[in-house]
C-alpha cells in the first residue's frame, strides 16, 4: 500500500514530516501549503517540486491525498482538522490535538461523521524508556501507581517567542503546557489515568510573553495515584531535564535525560531490564533549541499499518483529548 499524504504548515516541525514522508518507502508526499511563500516553496522544492499551495482550501479542493497532517499553530489544529475531515481526508494533527477539550470533541464528531481517521501525533510514546515502562505497567509488573513525578525543565530564549506570531500568545499557543508539557502529560495520563483534581500555581518569570513560562501542579488521577508536575522554559542557556518518575506497589521507575531518553533508575523485580538495551532516541533541533524525541517515522508508520488495517500504534482523537483535558482542569485551578 501506498499512502499519499498533503502537509499543511511548513515550518520547524514540518520540515521534519515532509523528510519522514520522504524517506518511508510506504508514503508519498503529494501536497504542501503554508502561507508563508518562502516557506512552502522552499521545502517544495527540496522534493522534488511537490505542488505547494497558500491557501488551505485551495490544497483541500485540488489533492488526491488520504491524509492531511496538519503541523500548523495551534489555534489552528481544530479548523483545519474539521474541515479536511468534513471533506473526506484522514487527519493527522500534532500536538496538542486543540486548545480546548471543546474543540477537540468536535475534531473527534467530524472524524465520526466523515467515517475518517484522526490521529494525532505523540512521538514520544516509542521513545526506548517510555516504551519499556509502559509494558511494566501493562503486564501489572510495577503494580498499583501510588505516585508519579513529572519534570521539564527546559530553556527556550525569547526570541523563540519574539520570532514567531503565535508562541506565547494565549489565544494560539495556548501556554508552555500545551507546547513543552502536553508530550509528558499525553504519558502521565495514559498511565495514571485521567486527571480528577489539581491544584497549580504558574507565572511568566523570564520571557515577554502573555502565557505563562514556569509553573506547578499538584494532580489527582482517576486510578488514584497523585502526582507533581513541574514545567518552565526558563532554565538558563540549554535543557536540563524531561523526566518521569513513577512509584508503584512493586517497583520504581525513573525515565530522565533531557527529553525522555534515558532509563536513571529500574528497580522492578518482577522484570528485569533486557541485556545490551540501547538508548536510540535523537532529540528534535531547531538551531537555537532542542524539543523532544524526534520519532516522527514511528508515527508515520503507525498511521500507514492503520490504513493497512494493521495493528494501529498511532494514538486516535478519543486518547488524544484526554491531555486536552487535563491541561483544561490544571489551566482551570490556575485561575481560580
Ligand atoms: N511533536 C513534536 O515534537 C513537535 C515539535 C515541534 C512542534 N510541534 C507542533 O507542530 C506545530 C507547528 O509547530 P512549528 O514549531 O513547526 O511552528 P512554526 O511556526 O515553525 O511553523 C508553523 C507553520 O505554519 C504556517 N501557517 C500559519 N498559518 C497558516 C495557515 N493559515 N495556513 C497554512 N500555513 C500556516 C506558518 O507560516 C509556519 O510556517 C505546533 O502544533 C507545535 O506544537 C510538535
Amino acid at each position: 500500500m501506498n499512502v499519499k499524504f498533503a502537509v499543511v504548515g511548513c515550518g520547524s516541525i514540518g520540515k521534519r514530516h515532509a523528510a519522514v514522508l520522504d524517506a518511508d518507502p510506504k508514503a508519498s508526499l503529494v501536497a504542501l501549503c503554508d502561507v508563508n511563500q518562502e516557506a512552502r516553496e522552499s521545502l517544495s522544492a527540496a522534493y522534488g517540486g511537490v505542488p505547494s499551495f497558500a491557501d488551505f482550501t485551495e490544497m483541500l479542493e485540488s489533492t488526491d491525498a488520504d491524509v492531511v497532517n496538519i503541523v500548523t499553530p495551534h489555534d489552528l489544529h481544530a479548523p483545519m482538522a474539521v474541515e479536511a475531515l468534513s471533506r473526506g481526508f484522514h487527519v493527522l494533527v500534532e500536538k496538542p490535538m486543540a486548545l480546548s477539550s471543546a474543540d477537540a470533541a468536535r475534531m473527534n464528531d467530524a472524524a465520526a461523521r466523515a467515517g475518517r481517521k484522526l490521529w494525532v501525533v505523540k512521538q514520544n510514546r516509542f521513545n526506548v524508556p517510555v516504551r519499556i515502562a509502559d509494558e511494566a505497567i501493562r503486564t501489572g509488573a510495577l503494580g498499583r501507581l501510588f505516585m508519579v513525578k513529572c519534570n521539564i525543565l527546559w530553556n527556550r530564549h525569547q526570541g523563540y517567542y519574539d520570532d514567531s506570531p503565535w508562541r506565547g500568545r494565549i489565544s494560539r499557543e495556548g501556554g508552555a503546557l500545551f507546547t513543552q508539557a502536553s508530550h509528558f502529560i499525553d504519558l502521565l495520563t495514559w498511565w495514571a489515568g485521567d486527571v480528577v483534581s489539581a491544584k497549580a500555581i504558574a507565572d511568566t518569570q523570564n520571557h515577554h510573553i502573555e502565557t505563562e513560562d514556569s509553573g506547578v501542579a499538584a494532580v489527582k488521577f482517576d486510578s488514584g495515584a497523585l502526582g507533581s508536575i513541574v514545567w518552565t522554559t526558563c532554565v538558563h542557556r540549554k535543557n536540563l531535564e524531561g523526566s518521569v518518575t513513577l512509584i508503584g506497589e512493586n517497583g520504581t521507575i525513573r525515565i530522565g535525560g533531557e527529553y525522555l531518553n534515558k532509563l536513571e533508575f529500574w528497580d522492578v523485580p518482577g522484570m528485569p531490564l533486557p541485556d545490551h538495551l540501547e538508548f536510540t532516541d535523537k532529540p528534535n533541533s531547531y538551531g537555537k533549541y532542542q524539543g523532544t524525541s524526534s520519532n516522527h517515522e514511528k508515527v508515520i508508520a503507525g498511521v500507514i499499518a492503520d490504513m493497512e488495517g494493521n495493528s494501529a500504534t498511532s494514538v486516535e482523537g478519543a486518547e488524544g483529548i484526554r491531555s486536552i483535558r487535563a491541561i483544561e482542569t490544571i489551566y482551570a485551578s490556575i485561575r481560580e
